[in-house]
């Protein structure tokens, strides 16, 4: 592939940054804020899900038409502020903890049944496709750290745990879990715990046959205190799934960067209005949230993330090589263009204790 084009893309995401901020100085125009970071996502987003290389000069095309579009835009001047001034706009929730509680009830409750349902088959191929075998989960005791609306700890109980104990810090998110798990086989099998991670009672110390950490620790102010906790709460023998952002030079990343400063400004219920009058897919509205206003988004580097699990005392940690499609460590074996384009941008570990 042509080094030429992973540079322009870089320029075009540059070009889009500054004619937004020309635009729309004082971050008032939500509406064109909300829809360039929907457009910029949907150009990275939509090539990770067919089963062949990335097409660089596809993304570049689609990302060129929004920056023509947005010169087309009309320079946010005092008339329209007036006009905007009358809308009423619902409260941002600036608050780091506060914003993560809500922000995930609000874009967790955008999946479909079929898409929660279909979190077990994503957990069991990962492994299976890394060659894991998961007989270990038959019978277990599990924790699923975060646990949000409990897909993941559906999909352990589906797998063959014996019980699981979901804990996440969001009301909103666990009134959700409860409303999807209701009157389920699964749902008496999860215990769903109001809770901190940083703060776990001693009953949930070394007890744990499997714990689970999706997604959370890349969204803690000190993510190695809650490393610590994964590796405290399994018992010796257990073992524990973590799957964290990795760090890359792509332009996926400054694509995420600029979705985020673009979001910045705009209140969180007002971009989901706006993306749901777009119509924009319930799962693609997650995405969106969740990269776009998660107030911490810490990406590691695969080394330290190693050493620092090895230095916490786990044992045999395995990288899960395979996955699906759109998972990035299997796409980067396959296709070159999607190295340059994205990299690994997540990595997800089996270890033990
Ligand atoms: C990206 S979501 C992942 C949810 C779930 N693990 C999944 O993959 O479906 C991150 C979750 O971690 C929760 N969380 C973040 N910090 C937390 C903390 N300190 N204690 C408990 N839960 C926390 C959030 O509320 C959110 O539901």
């Amino acid at each position: 592939m042509a080094r030429g084009e992973i540079s322009q893309i870089f320029d075009a995401l540059e070009k889009i940054d500054n004619s937004v901020t020309k635009k729309d100085v004082r971050g008032e125009c939500w509406d064109l804020r909300i829809t360039c970071a929907y457009r910029i996502f949907r150009a990275f987003d939509i090539p990770r899900f067919r089963l062949e290389p990335a097409n660089p000069k596809g993304v570049l095309d689609d990302l060129l038409e929004l920056a023509n579009y947005i010169e087309d835009f009309p320079r946010i001047d005092d008339d329209l502020r007036s006009l905007q001034g009358n809308r009423t706009g619902p409260s941002s929730r600036q608050d780091g903890v506060e914003l993560m509680q809500y922000l995930y009830g609000l874009a967790w409750s955008q999946l479909t049944r079929e898409q929660y349902f279909d979190a077990t088959e994503l957990f069991a191929r990962r492994l299976y496709n890394s060659n894991i075998d998961i007989s270990f989960l038959r019978g277990a005791e599990c924790l699923d750290l975060g646990t949000g609306i409990a897909r993941y700890a559906l999909a352990m109980v589906q797998l063959g745990a014996r019980h699981v104990v979901g804990i996440d810090f969001s009301m909103e998110c666990l009134e959700e879990a409860k409303r999807r798990l209701e009157g389920s086989r699964e749902g008496q099998h999860i215990n769903l715990v109001h809770g901190d991670l940083y703060n776990l009672p001693d009953t949930q110390s070394q007890v744990f046959d499997f714990v689970c950490a999706n997604g959370v620790i890349h969204h803690l102010p000190d993510p190695t205190r809650g490393l610590e906790v994964v590796f405290n709460c399994t018992r010796k023998g257990g073992k524990a799934f973590v799957f964290v952002f990795s760090k890359s030079d792509s332009p996926w990343w400054r694509s995420i960067d600029l979705m985020r400063s673009l979001a910045g400004p705009v209140p969180l219920a007002y971009a989901h209005k706006i993306l749901r009058f777009y119509e924009v897919p319930g799962s693609k509205i997650f995405n969106m949230l969740d990269y776009s206003y998660t107030p911490i988004q810490h990406r590691f580097d695969r080394r330290w993330f190693e050493r620092a699990v090895e230095s916490i005392g786990f044992k045999g940690v395995q990288l899960l090589e395979g996955g699906v499609i759109h998972d990035s460590v299997l796409r980067c074996k396959l296709f070159e263009a999607d190295r340059e384009l994205y990299g690994i941008t997540e990595i997800r570990y089996l270890m033990e204790k």
